[in-house]
């Protein structure tokens, strides 16, 4: 049987691991959209046309070391913003979406555009100096070097460059359930985040 849980929300928030944890809670597949985008962004720093680079994606794609850097990070966002980038991706996610066996899917657009039929949807959200703060540290702790001005300036830049793109710009779908994780714990978060699935389930 089929059943999307849809996950978006800014990055740093929390999506990843509540995703993670869902999809291991409930035995679902989960997809990491963003890592679509990332591996697009990242042909693009040879020189790659983007919307070749997002033609030609194979899952293999995927699995490439260097797809978490800040500066893949801001590819990503870049080539999010092309309609003919998104309309390459759209088939991939919505075949991983209908898979038997449940799927979880974190991004920007499950909710809104991707999955608008998604039997579930949260969007994950936190402070931008929260978000900032958490990357600071996980960045911090790969030994990349950084300073938290630096880090916050990028989220910023990115939340507005997805929030304001006229395709599939990331904003809550209506009938989501937001999830502030800015004062939560990450135990906390899952269990929201468990709860309001169970709930949409019935
Ligand atoms: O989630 P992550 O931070 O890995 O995403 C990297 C970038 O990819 C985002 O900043 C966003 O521009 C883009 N993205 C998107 N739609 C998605 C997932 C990611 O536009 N569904």
């Amino acid at each position: 049987m089929a059943f999307t849980i849809a996950i978006d929300g800014p990055a740093a928030a929390g999506k990843g691991t509540i995703s993670k944890a869902v999809a291991l809670h409930f035995g679902f597949a989960h997809l990491d959209t963003g890592l679509l985008y990332r591996a697009v962004g990242a042909k693009t720093l040879d020189g790659t046309d983007p919307i070749a680079a997002a033609q030609a994606l194979v899952a293999e794609d995927l699995e490439a070391q260097d797809l978490r850097t800040p500066d893949v990070a801001q590819a990503a966002s870049r080539v999010a913003v092309i309609g003919d980038v998104r309309a390459a991706l759209v088939d991939f996610q919505r075949a991983f979406a209908r898979r038997a066996g449940g799927a979880v899917l974190d991004g920007r657009d499950i909710g809104t555009v991707i999955c608008p039929r998604a039997e579930a949807k949260l969007f994950v959200t936190a402070s931008a100096e929260v978000r900032a703060e958490r990357r600071y540290q996980e960045l911090v702790g790969n030994g990349t070097q950084t300073s938290f001005e630096t880090v916050l300036a990028d989220v910023k830049e990115r939340d507005t460059r997805d929030r304001d793109r006229a395709e599939a710009p990331m904003v809550a779908a209506k009938d989501a359930t937001v999830i502030d994780t800015s004062a939560l714990s990450i135990d906390d978060a899952i269990s929201a985040a468990i709860t309001a699935i169970e709930a949409a389930r019935g």
